[in-house]
């Protein structure tokens, strides 16, 4: 049987803390992928951390989101990091899409859509006239013109994006502890699945706290 695949996001500065996710996430029962995000990539030792890392499933989460000449040039400026995703927002612009694909190389791109930490009201209030489904729903359709590798999305969306882009999806916003903190759009690991994510990335759920316990308790709730 396959196994459920997850990205942990390792949200630190610390790489003490970052090499604990390392060493007590490691599972027989599941698929685990290390993502980096603004906070450790902007870190004082968070480059030469991942340079040295070996022999794991990696993804930048770059989140570039600028002109089409700096994004394909920031991608060429982190390939010798070696990761195996990086993300885009595609809010970028399909011409930014376009080369940043370009400049990818072998790394696989993602393509983000609307953050999982905003609702229809905070869309409204930046000044977006669609709501958040029609929102990512098209920006799927952009993310499978520019022939992106795969696209983030909340849960909750996952069903509609599959029906439009047929590549990887990855899902934040993952819950299953009662704490929400920032996100808004979220969903179980069991629900994710069921609505077609073929990656969930989970963080805090997981990162805070007794790792090894938090790593059990996504399986029982996985099993049930
Ligand atoms: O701790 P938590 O599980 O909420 O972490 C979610 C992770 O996924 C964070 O690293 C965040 O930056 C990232 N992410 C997200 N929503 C997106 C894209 C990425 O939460 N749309």
């Amino acid at each position: 049987m396959n196994k459920n695949k997850i990205f942990i996001a390792c949200d630190t500065t610390s790489t003490k803390r970052i090499n604990s996710i390392l060493k007590y996430t490691k599972s027989s029962k599941l698929k685990i992928g290390y993502k980096f995000g603004l906070e450790f990539l902007n870190s004082k030792n968070g480059r030469g951390f991942i340079k040295k890392l070996k022999n794991q499933i990696t993804f930048g989460d770059f989140k570039f989101s600028d002109i089409p000449n700096t994004c394909s040039s920031a991608i060429k400026s982190v390939s010798d990091l070696k990761f195996d995703y990086i993300t885009i927002h595609i809010n970028s612009g399909f011409e930014a899409l376009r080369e940043a694909k370009k400049a990818a190389g072998k790394t696989k791109l993602i393509g983000v859509t609307i953050l999982t930490s905003l609702d229809n009201k905070a869309i409204k209030e930046i000044g977006f006239s669609k709501n958040i489904k029609e929102l990512v729903l098209h920006q799927a359709k952009l993310a499978t013109k520019a022939k992106l590798d795969a696209i983030v999305c909340s849960a909750q969306e996952a069903k509609i994006v599959k029906k439009v882009f047929k590549k990887e999806i990855i899902t934040p916003g993952i819950r299953f502890s009662s704490k929400i903190n920032d996100q808004k759009r979220t969903l179980s690991p069991k629900q994710a699945y069921r609505n077609g994510a073929d990656w969930l990335v989970i963080g805090r759920d997981i990162t805070k706290g007794n790792i090894k316990k938090n790593v059990q308790t996504l399986i029982d709730h996985l099993n049930q």
